[in-house]
């Protein structure tokens, strides 16, 4: 990606901090955290106005612990990756785990995770894991972590909490990043820090079937690509096997799985042992595949509850079929968008290849998740790197340099150039960059995207609407991920070539 043109002018205006955190999931606010506790002044912006808006706040299974045995979920790790994790990452998550859950979700925000009748805590499973391991609080994990989380470091002495306010663009000089230029003034406003992290989530706004929030539009990996860090494994797009399939689309966690539930297909069939040894339980890319091909060839695929004490265990998933109407153990699935394996390449402190810049969460690709992600381990991702990020960008001086002084000429933009330029978008990737790509529909989703990503640099020179600014972002984004599924003609994990020899989906079984 080469450096953006937007900036046109330069300003020194603008305001100081040690440390910028952009993004206020549990990696931004694990980083903002640990920053502070070294004695940093932190800088936290969020787009967000609530904190659904992040995608902490969404995530139901848990946060896996290693539960006193790192190497079995160093293993698990690795397999569901399909071999592709990068082991020395993989230690790092795994010899960190327990003492970050033990610190900041036990000791300091007391969640109360869920316990057995005993009053030990309640270890639950979800599909690709050996052990039961993995903390939750029912199947809403997320925001019971996050609101604490939330409230915790907006209350800290050394944080502010900015919300609603997006960053637009780095602010860079010689290959070193000195903050963002935020869209607080009619033409952009300069923050200038020691060290900005970026912890601005995932994609899901790309595709039109997503497990995210409306406002996972890839902003950090777009500023981060245009300011020239290095970017990897944006073809490993994880598609979460069992979203609601119908109007207002919602998780089914992997947990009702773990703990039972049946996938069946339209003839009432159960099917997951004729696709892999491990059955309702495989690694997710492989469970992914196989409901849309019972889909396509059964006509629909159910995940049957009966097993479960669904209503009493799962209560706010049961609300939610509740909500959309649906009756009975079968609730209809289907695949949806749920996790960009790759990202900002950083290593194992959250550092990228540009100077004073950090990613952590979804953004980031710290190798731990290699092709496919293990279930569970994204929270632990984001808590372990926020805290390592966040510890290592203090002691940096902020630098008042040049920022980009970006142009307002033209306010009134009608809103529809976004919203439809974004329907577009996602029908690209939906049709050309779903679960299963080809080399043609990928030189097709290129073209589309490089078009598209013109029309709309050439709106962005004048404006700085955030919406512009999102669709910026998720063009850049999805060329990143046209580029390297393109790059890329093997078949590996959540990066299906459907043209190759069809043995990667199923293991052979008893029968064969
Ligand atoms: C789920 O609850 O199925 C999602 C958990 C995850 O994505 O790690």
């Amino acid at each position: 990606m080469t450096e953006t043109d937007t900036s046109t002018a330069t300003t020194t205006d603008g305001e100081t901090t040690d440390v910028l955190v952009v993004g206020s999931g549990i990696a931004g606010c694990a980083a903002a955290l640990s920053a502070a506790r070294e004695g940093a002044e932190v800088l936290l912006l969020t787009k967000a106005t609530k904190p659904d808006d992040a995608s902490t706040d969404w995530a139901q299974g848990g946060i896996s612990t290693t539960r006193g045995d790192p190497e079995s979920l160093k293993q698990d790790i690795i397999a569901a990756s399909d071999g592709t994790a990068d082991p020395a990452a993989v230690d790092t998550l795994v010899d960190n785990a327990d003492d970050a859950v033990a610190d900041v979700l036990i000791d300091t925000l007391e969640i109360d995770f869920d316990e057995t009748p005993d009053g030990d805590l309640d270890y639950t499973r979800e599909a690709a894991h050996s052990e039961f391991r993995i903390l939750h609080v029912d199947a809403a994990t997320g925001t019971h972590i996050l609101r604490p989380f939330l409230q915790y470091v907006d209350d800290h002495e050394r944080i502010e909490v900015r919300q609603d306010t997006a960053a637009l663009e780095l602010i860079t000089n010689e290959g070193r990043v000195h903050g963002v230029v935020s869209d607080e003034e009619p033409t952009g406003h300069p923050i200038y820090a020691g060290a900005t992290v970026l912890a601005t989530g995932g994609i899901g706004t790309l595709y039109s079937r997503s497990t995210n929030p409306d406002d996972a539009t890839g902003d950090g990996i777009a500023m981060a690509a245009l300011a020239g860090a290095d970017i990897a494994d944006m073809e490993y797009i994880q598609f979460h096997p069992t979203a609601y399939d119908g109007e207002d689309p919602f998780l089914l966690s992997e947990a009702l799985r773990g703990e039972g539930a049946i996938l069946r297909n339209g003839d009432g069939e159960p099917f997951m042992d004729d696709y892999h040894s491990q059955g309702d339980l495989a690694p997710r890319d492989v469970v992914a595949r196989a409901v849309e091909a019972e889909r396509e060839a059964t006509g629909e695929v159910v995940l049957d509850v009966s097993p479960l004490e669904f209503e009493t265990d799962y209560p706010a998933i049961a609300e939610k079929c509740r909500d959309r109407g649906v009756e009975g153990d079968e609730i209809p699935v289907a695949p949806s968008e749920h996790f960009l394996c790759g990202g900002i390449d950083v290593d194992d402190r959250g550092r990228t290849s540009l100077d004073r810049l950090y990613a952590v969460g979804e953004c980031a690709r710290t190798g731990v998740h290699g092709a496919n992600r293990l279930a569970s381990t994204s929270l632990l991702e984001g808590l372990v790197w926020g805290l390592r990020a966040g510890d290592d960008a203090t002691g940096f001086d902020p630098d008042v340099v040049e920022a980009p002084d970006l142009l307002n000429r033209d306010p009134d933009l009608p809103a529809r150039f976004a919203a439809e330029k974004f329907t577009r978008l996602q029908q690209t990737m939906d049709e050309y960059l779903g679960l299963e790509r080809d080399s043609d529909e990928i030189a097709r989703a290129s073209a589309v995207l490089r078009r598209l990503k013109g029309e709309v640099d050439a709106y962005i020179r004048t404006r700085t609407a955030r919406d512009l600014y999102e669709l910026r972002n998720a063009s850049v984004t999805a060329l990143l991920i046209a580029r390297a599924a393109g790059e890329n003609t093997e078949s590996t994990g959540c990066h299906y070539v459907a043209t190759d020899v069809d043995e990667s989906t199923a293991e052979p079984t008893a029968d064969d």
